[in-house]
């Protein structure tokens, strides 16, 4: 099955709701000139902004086809968890992807295995796109855990999802990011990063079965940048690049998307 790459931007608690805006407009900009036949190649093309943007962004994006993503949310609908935000709050405002289980929200949050798995039912219950994310740590790396620790974080999930036959867990996005290729410039090799998605989609595979692992899109993240997105995409089960840093700037981003289109 032909898989729609995606290209995602993570911007972190970066960007004020006017620089946001700013970024957008610039983005339509370059992408203007674009002819519908090239457009084709492109992969879909989504940026996850802090909360505060969200108001107000989806329509400059939609300038440049780009979607628009929340960076966590909580797994109530509502009550009082005061300085949460639910499902139908992000969704109002036109998110149609929310990233979850990010290294950064595992590590200065406490968010663990189990509340990851809840909130990736929860959205995708109320037909929102999951980026589950999950990587070891360079610790893990080095003792030869990767593979155990990368099990137990798509296992939580995927133990959630095989008790609900309704919700459409194709939709699932899986973004493997070495915490320790996160913001250092370091990234896995592309070969290193395959072994890992690969055996993702077999995981995948033993749970759900060969439909749902065909369909999931497993993402590469870790110091993404234009120049070596395309090296992560040759490989057969990378589906894109959930990146940070290289995203904040338009030129940057659409650059990423013009050097993954196909
Ligand atoms: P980076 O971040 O591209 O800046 O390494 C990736 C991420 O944290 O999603």
């Amino acid at each position: 099955m032909a898989r729609t790459r995606l290209l995602a931007g993570n911007w972190k608690m970066h960007k004020t709701r006017t620089e946001t805006v700013e970024f957008a407009e610039k983005l339509a900009h370059l992408s203007s000139g674009m002819t519908t036949e090239k457009a084709k190649g492109y992969p879909e093309l989504l940026v996850c902004a802090t909360f505060t943007a969200l108001p107000g962004l989806m329509e400059p994006l939609q300038k440049s086809n780009t979607g628009l993503g929340a960076q966590n949310m909580h797994e109530a609908d509502h009550g009082a968890y005061t300085g949460e935000v639910s499902v139908a709050m992000i969704k109002e405002l036109g998110c149609t992807y929310v990233i979850l289980g990010h290294s950064e929200r595992r590590m200065y949050f406490a968010e663990s295995d189990a509340a990851v798995a809840k909130k990736t039912l929860v959205a995708l219950d109320h037909q929102l796109t999951p980026i589950v994310c999950v990587g070891e740590s360079l610790e893990e790396r080095e003792n030869g855990d990767t593979s155990k620790r990368i099990a137990a974080q798509v296992g939580a999930v995927l133990d959630v999802l095989k008790t609900r036959q309704d919700v459409v867990s194709e939709r699932l996005v899986i973004a493997y990011e070495p915490i320790w290729a996160i913001g250092t410039g370091r990234t896995a090799s592309k070969e290193d990063a395959e072994v890992v998605a690969k055996a993702i989609r077999e995981q995948v595979k033993a749970e759900l079965g060969d439909h749902v692992a065909d369909a999931v899109r497993v993402l590469y993240g870790g110091s993404v940048k234009p120049e070596n997105i395309a090296d992560f995409l040759s490989e057969a089960d990378i589906d894109g690049a959930l990146v940070g840093g290289a995203s904040l700037e338009a030129e940057s981003f659409f650059r990423m998307a013009q050097n993954s289109a196909l």
